[in-house]
């Protein structure tokens, strides 16, 4: 049966923990002649219903480095964006690549691809997770020097949006303990909430930043406003006023904490400049691993 890869429980905990150890292993094979091309002579089709710059470069450049062609698609340009069926446009794919990655609105066009492709789907984004940024956060977890990734204590702060789910399902399969701290009236979805927690995450949702932030090992945040929300921004910054990630929250946090953000970021709201710029962050390092855990992810999927 073809895999798919539209939440981060679509792996099991062996295959998670396998997937990022070999993204260690691509990663320090890079610009060598032993790195595998295991993708040669395949396609990759890399599908946008919105706008990216760090899902289009890593896929585009992992592809490449697997030995694949990579074929990136912007609705706008496709008949997808003039209407043609989710289900036909996944007939159509499957007959020329071998995998796909999406990234779109609600997650129903996802399972939609996914349930009438051949080939591997894997979500590059919905309106609801981003499990590719993830895997990103879990190596660069993994690549410091705090507690290993399943003894982590993660604080999120801000909307209960496409990453808080990400992170809430991640903590189901990769066993670390998680607090979100949202605004009334943007805390995560409760169906994500309760299948996580039925899978054994440690998980708790707060009301204010400080509840999350004592003691975490890492801390991290995103955008007020996600893509599609742009009508809410107004309204939305007033409501999170106070959920600023900056040195002063930083500092309720463990003095060794590290913080991420999947970015694109915006200085003076989600985060200050002190924290993004500063010696706890982890954001290039994070954005480097899209790369090489998104390579070890298609490698594992499509060969
Ligand atoms: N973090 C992330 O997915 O970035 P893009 O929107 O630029 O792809
Ligand atoms: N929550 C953000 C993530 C961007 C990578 C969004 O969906 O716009």
């Amino acid at each position: 049966m073809t895999r798919h890869f539209l939440t981060i429980s679509d792996l099991s905990r062996e295959e998670l923990f396998a997937v990022l150890d070999r993204a260690e292993q691509l990663k320090a094979l890079r610009g060598t002649p032993g790195h595998p091309r295991p993708l040669e002579g395949k396609s990759i089709a890399v599908v946008f219903e919105k706008a990216s710059t760090r899902t289009r470069l890593s896929f585009e450049v992992g592809i490449h480095e697997l030995g694949a062609q990579p074929v990136t698609l912007n609705s706008r340009d496709t008949q997808l964006g003039r209407g043609e069926p989710i289900e036909d446009t996944a007939r159509m794919l499957s007959r020329y690549v071998h995998g796909v990655v999406y990234r779109t609105f609600g997650h129903d066009r996802l399972e939609a691809l996914a349930r009438f492709s051949t080939v591997p789907v894997v979500n590059g984004l919905s309106d609801e997770f981003h499990p590719v940024q993830l895997l990103a956060d879990m190596m660069t977890i993994r690549q410091g020097t705090g507690p290993a990734l399943d003894q982590a204590r993660v604080a999120w702060i801000g909307d209960g949006n496409n990453m808080a789910h990400s992170w809430i399902v991640s903590a189901s399969v990769a066993g670390f303990e998680l607090a979100l701290a949202c605004p009334p009236g943007y805390q995560p979805d409760e169906q994500v909430l309760a299948d996580a927690r039925k899978r054994g995450a440690h998980v708790r949702v707060v009301d204010r930043p400080e509840e999350a932030l004592e003691g975490a090992t890492v801390v991290s945040t995103d955008v007020w406003a996600s893509m599609g929300q742009e009508d809410e921004a107004g309204e939305r910054h007033g409501a999170f006023a106070g959920f600023i990630v900056d040195e002063a929250a930083m500092a309720r946090a463990a003095s060794d904490a590290i913080f991420l953000h999947c970015l694109p970021a915006h200085r003076g709201e989600e985060v200050s400049a002190a924290v993004i710029d500063g010696a706890q962050s982890r954001v290039w390092d994070e954005a480097e691993n899209r790369l090489h855990t998104q390579k070890a992810l298609l490698e594992w999927l499509v060969v």
